[in-house]
């Protein structure tokens, strides 16, 4: 893995948590998106190498509604950088870690993405993130 790519941190609400952040971190999102396939919207904000993923539910059925049911707002997950998503997943199979999809998916940013059960990784969320 090359770097950590974002950190994903469940909000709910969006505006809200954009005006938080600029203020933190000062600096302005850069970008919304929606990835359908997961119901939620994301927001960018870049801070040097790293980015910082805001996301809110856009369904009641979406994950991230129900991650802030159980758990409320906070880290949802960390997002590492990979050259090879599908080399990279099979190497992780390889060494006992439970990925949470067979293959890779599209994510926000114009990324392939992968999630590994948190089970596995002590208790945190881990996503592969390929440029597309
Ligand atoms: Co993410």
């Amino acid at each position: 893995m090359k770097k950590i790519e974002h950190i994903g941190i469940a909000v709910k609400d969006l505006d809200a948590s954009e005006k938080l952040y600029t203020k933190l971190l000062g600096v302005e999102p850069y970008k919304r998106e929606e990835v359908e396939a997961q119901k939620v919207m994301t927001s960018f904000l870049r801070l040097g190498p790293n980015k910082i993923e805001l996301l809110a539910a856009t369904s009641e059925d979406s994950v991230i509604h129900k991650y802030l049911e159980k758990k409320g707002e906070g880290m949802h997950h960390i997002a590492f950088a990979v050259t090879d998503i599908r080399a990279e997943m099979a190497r992780l199979q390889a060494e006992g870690f439970r990925l949470l999809q067979e293959e890779p998916s599209a994510g926000a940013d114009n990324k392939l993405v992968c999630f590994l059960h948190p089970k596995g990784t002590a208790g945190v969320l881990v996503e592969l993130v390929q440029d597309n």
